[in-house]
């Protein structure tokens, strides 16, 4: 290969990278839908706190209910009944950060820039991601794991998560039954899965 054609090649494949991985930076959609609050109609946020970033850690769960939602309608909808339910417990908004449906696409709750309520202790040091349905036997379908790897990439692009987090389930940190048995099997097989007890460490802080 001529150095020339090298060049061309590294080029090509940097701007691939950043087509794929980088929607914000290069002006080309994530490969997934995202669903801003807007898009869902999600009523104002009244606990708005910053979370300090990136954050150490990631925590997956499930819905356990709304069920899985398969379209766009039916996983709007079962964001509007997570945040009703959520302001019913006096939390001020859904507590997730991210909630992605069956179908694939990324829902936006707090964001990635403000505290969430979905771990207790580990609330101040994590992004919440919930994987609509119950997925205690059943197995999430392969868009939604999809999305859900992808947007974990997306917060490290943006600073919001620690290149070097940990991925848990939530009942690896309280006692729950969430994210479901069949969906913490796959997850323990991703990269970043951490059996490890969480303790707030100093250089967390
Ligand atoms: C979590 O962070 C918020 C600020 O975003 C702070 O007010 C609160 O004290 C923190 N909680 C703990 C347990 O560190
Ligand atoms: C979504 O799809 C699953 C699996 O096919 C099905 O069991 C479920 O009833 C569907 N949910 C709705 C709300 O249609
Ligand atoms: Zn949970």
């Amino acid at each position: 290969m001529s150095l020339s054609c090298a060049f061309t090649t590294l080029v090509l494949a940097i701007h691939v990278y950043l087509a794929i991985g980088c929607p914000q930076l290069y002006g080309v959609q994530a490969p997934y839908l995202l669903y801003s609050r807007e898009d869902w109609g999600a009523v104002h946020a009244t606990d708005i706190h910053p979370l300090k970033t990136p954050v150490p850690y990631v925590i997956i769960h499930h819905t356990y209910l709304p069920a899985a939602c398969n379209s766009t309608q039916q996983c709007k909808a079962a964001m509007k009944s997570m945040q009703n339910y959520h302001n019913s417990l006096d939390w001020g908004d859904i507590g997730y950060h991210f909630c992605v449906g069956s179908e694939g696409g990324a829902y936006e709750g707090r964001g990635w820039h403000n505290l969430g309520i979905h771990a207790g202790p580990v609330n101040n040091y994590s992004i919440g991601i919930c994987l609509i349905g119950d997925w205690r036997v059943e197995q999430p379908p392969r868009e939604m794991l999809e999305t859900t790897k992808s947007l974990i990439n997306t917060g490290i692009l943006n600073g919001a998560i620690s290149p070097t987090y940990k991925l848990k389930g939530h009942s690896q940190i309280m006692a729950t039954e969430c994210p479901g048995t069949a969906l913490l099997d796959i997850i323990s097989k991703w990269d970043h899965y951490s059996e490890e007890q969480f303790v707030i460490n100093k250089k967390d802080n």
